[in-house]
């Protein structure tokens, strides 16, 4: 909840004229991206520079993993060059947790194959509370390819931390039964997306992974489309003021019709926008000096614009050198 009071108060620097605060000026913060992205890198990347850090953005393509130099090798000779924090996302699951050990700068996992995507849940969890006013209580379905889905699992272990109810729906190949355990309050199964959707507060649609499916998990596209996209047809049996949400990238016509990706409902781009929010509010958290962050512990950072007295986060970090090497941060 800190973190998402924090992204609050972060979102509004969005949209003023000048975008920037000095909250993180002299930190450098590394995105150390091995797969595809745009929202994840991009929007980490605008996080650091409104938040006044050097940002570093490292592709595969162009550093010398391509030659050969394993991860850890990288992030010694990364860690070799004192950055404040590295954000990295990888094909492996754990790979956040290998850097922590070997780094002393905050890591950020940025989405480590099919295990976690931390961020794109709290950002989603952010849109929830923004439209809904809270999170206890709500009725979340999540619908797709639950088992390649980084996204479903951050949200299934959040959303149900925060006190929503979650349930799951997709093709038995792709939604097994052991995701009913994931948590200790348990995760409803649903076979058809119907189910799934009746009643529901959010409707939380996600790709078709096709990068990570190792399987033929259904006979085709077309036959996954008319059984598990998403209708308008279907939102009459949600909630009657549901939202649909999506992390991006979409296939349209596939997990979702375009008259629901771009209707009334849909808050798939509010995502994008509190992906900034968010991301700064987590730089700033494991980026900014302890002391700033332990003063703002339990109060969200002020960030007014031109203010220096008032703005602990836009101000207080100012002519301040850091002490103490921190502790590795996952
Ligand atoms: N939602 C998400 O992670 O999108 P990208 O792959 O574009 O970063």
């Amino acid at each position: 909840m800190h973190l998402l009071d924090t992204a609050e108060t972060f979102r509004d620097i969005s949209k003023r004229e000048i975008k920037k605060v000095p909250a993180l000026r002299g930190r450098t913060v590394i995105n150390l991206f091995f797969e595809a992205s745009t929202r994840t890198r991009t929007s980490f990347e605008i996080a650091a520079k409104r938040l006044s850090a050097d940002a570093v953005n490292i592709s595969v393509s162009t550093s010398s993993v391509s030659k050969g130099e394993t991860l850890l090798d990288t992030a010694r000779n990364l860690q070799a060059m004192s950055p404040d924090c590295i954000v990295i996302r990888h094909s492996s699951a754990g790979a956040p947790y290998h850097l922590a050990r070997a780094c002393s700068a905050a890591i950020v996992n940025a989405g480590d194959g099919a295990h976690e995507h931390p961020t794109q849940a709290l950002l989603d969890a952010l849109t929830i509370r923004e439209h809904k006013g809270r999170l206890q209580g709500l009725k979340v379905a999540i619908i797709g390819d639950i088992l390649h889905s980084r996204v479903a699992r951050s949200n299934i272990y959040l959303l149900s931390k925060l006190g929503a109810t979650v349930s799951v729906a997709g093709p038995g190949t792709l939604v097994p039964a052991e995701f009913a355990g994931l948590i200790e309050q348990g995760v409803r199964l649903e076979r058809r997306i119907e189910d799934a959707v009746v009643d529901a507060d959010v409707v939380m649609i996600l790709r078709m992974q096709r990068e990570r499916q190792t399987d033929a998990f259904f006979p085709s596209m077309r036959e996954y489309a008319v059984h598990y996209g998403l209708h308008l047809n279907h939102l009459s049996l949600a909630a009657p003021d549901a939202i649909v949400m999506h992390p991006g990238p979409m296939n349209r016509g596939i997990e979702i019709s375009s008259e629901v990706a771009d209707g009334g409902r849909s808050l798939i781009l509010d995502q994008v926008t509190n992906g900034v929010a968010v991301r700064m509010a987590v730089l700033y958290l494991l980026a900014g000096t302890p002391s700033d962050v332990d003063e703002d512990r339990g109060s969200s950072p002020t960030v007014r614009e031109g203010s220096t007295d008032s703005s602990r986060a836009a101000g207080g970090v100012r002519g301040r050198t850091r002490k103490t090497k921190r502790g590795t941060r996952n």
